[in-house]
């Protein structure tokens, strides 16, 4: 009896053994398929031909114009290039939402020093604690300051000034000087420009070109 018992685990241990050395024959394919869908991507797969648009490719460019998510804004001058700070121009524009914002963020991170009225009395000079005199920007010196010398000044800092890259992202810094060459338009500096943009923006181009390619993909 124990014999027959040796004999069927062996041949049981053997089978196992067999069936899992089974390596000349690997399946690439699955045996069940629960959910085909995922399994077959009834979307093109990235890399895969695509016979939707002319050069067969799945993978596009983004549509002219793009713009990367967080990256709407300019924040690419260089710490210290002092050329680019001069000649930076750009074509942001702010909402009155944004430059109220703005200048709640000044109040809060800037006025301590440039004081409420940006006049450079804030209470933290104006009680002699800081020794620097913050910029009057109200004062012709910085009235007709170049707006990427603010900006670098915000993000960088400046002499006695520290960097609030940490405390303001790049939006936030581009609402804080918006508001700041706000009021200096009211005070007696440039014509204000960072105002809501009349013009569509570019994104409003994309949009019949994406209709053009969902038109493309249902035929
Ligand atoms: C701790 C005090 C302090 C705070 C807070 C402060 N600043 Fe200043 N800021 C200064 C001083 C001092 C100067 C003058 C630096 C110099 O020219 O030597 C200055 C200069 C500037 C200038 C002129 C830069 C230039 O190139 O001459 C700008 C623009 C400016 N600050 C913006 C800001 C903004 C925006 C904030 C808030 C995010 C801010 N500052 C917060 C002290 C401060």
């Amino acid at each position: 009896m124990n014999k027959i018992k040796n004999i069927l685990i062996a041949c049981l241990v053997m089978t196992v053994a067999l069936v899992s050395c089974d390596s000349g024959n690997i399946r690439r394919t699955p045996g069940h398929i629960y959910a085909p869908d995922m399994t077959y991507s009834r979307a093109y797969d990235a890399y895969t031909s695509n016979p939707n648009f002319a050069d067969s490719m799945t993978s596009r460019l983004p549509v002219t114009g793009a713009i990367a998510r967080g990256h709407m804004l300019p924040d690419h001058l260089r710490e210290g290039d002092t050329t680019a700070y001069k000649t930076f121009t750009t074509t942001a524009r702010f909402s009155a939402d944004e430059l109220n914002e703005g200048r709640r963020l000044f109040n809060i991170y800037c006025g301590i020093c440039h004081g409420t009225n940006l006049d450079g009395q804030g209470p933290l000079f104006a009680s002699g604690k800081f020794a620097s005199m913050p910029a009057n920007f109200k004062d012709a010196k910085y009235l007709h300051m170049p707006v990427g010398q603010m900006f670098a000044a915000a993000k960088y800092g400046k002499n006695m000034m520290g960097s609030y890259a940490a405390q303001l992202d790049a939006k936030q810094r581009w609402m804080v000087i918006a508001y700041i060459k706000q009021f200096q338009s009211k005070n007696g500096g440039d014509a204000f420009t960072f105002g809501e943009a009349t013009a569509k923006p570019d994104s409003a181009k994309a949009a019949p070109m994406m209709a053009k390619v969902e038109e493309k993909k249902t035929k």
